[in-house]
């Protein structure tokens, strides 16, 4: 049976940084679950409002799962749950201070509202309870990456991959609400796009 990775979460957390350096030193092959959707005609439609395509993911699964099944992947997707979880060796949800990814997305060109949206899903942890609800926590790691180099990251990803100090990237390690308050840091980002409105 072939076991693949899985490594996901929030718009900008790091996915597809960190899961072509991993496939590059696992010598596993990567597919970006975006583009294989796109390529195998998997787009139901599109969210103008978000700017981005839809899949049927129960569809997508059965072919992903197919397209997997003697073959594994590294996988970036934003969904989680786009392979069954007998295919499935672990599920890594990347977390980023919710701070940080706001610096990021607004540095990517992404308006207020846009930000504002995805921060509060990585604040919340939506990638991770979507992940737990389909894979549970036998195959669901969380790793914070904040104020990790790449390499650094890359080799705590390989950590968890060898099944080690798993207590440690136990779903509910990572609990941005302990740390932020939503609406204050609401305020905070949309204070970083009052510059803009200045200029
Ligand atoms: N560990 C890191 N330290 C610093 N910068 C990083 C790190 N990982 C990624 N980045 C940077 O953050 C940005 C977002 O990374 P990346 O595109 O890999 O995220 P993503 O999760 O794949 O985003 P999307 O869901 O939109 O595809 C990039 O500019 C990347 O260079
Ligand atoms: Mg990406």
């Amino acid at each position: 049976m072939s076991l693949s990775i899985i490594i996901t979460g929030t718009p900008g957390v790091g996915k597809t940084t960190l899961a072509k350096l991993l496939s590059k030193k696992l010598g596993i092959p990567y597919l970006d679950f975006a583009r294989f959707a796109l390529n195998m005609g998997l787009i139901t439609g599109y969210d103008a409002k978000r700017a981005s395509y839809e899949v049927d993911v129960t569809v997508a699964r059965e072919v992903l799962s197919r397209h997997a099944g003697s073959q594994p992947y590294v996988i970036d997707s934003l969904i989680p749950d786009v392979l069954f979880p007998h295919l499935v060796k672990v599920v890594i949800v990347l977390r980023l201070d919710p701070w940080e990814l706001a610096l990021r997305l607004k540095a990517r060109g992404w308006h207020l509202n846009k930000v504002r949206e995805n921060v509060e899903a990585e604040l919340l942890g939506v990638s991770l309870e979507e992940a737990l609800g389909f894979y549970g926590d036998k195959l669901v790691r969380e790793l914070n990456v904040t104020g990790l180099s790449v390499e650094a990251a890359v080799e705590l990803l390989l950590t968890i991959i060898r099944g080690e100090a798993l207590e440690r990237y136990a779903p509910g390690s990572v609990n941005w609400l302990s740390i932020y308050d939503p609406i204050g840091l609401s305020k905070r980002i949309s204070s970083l796009f009052d510059d803009d409105l200045r200029v």
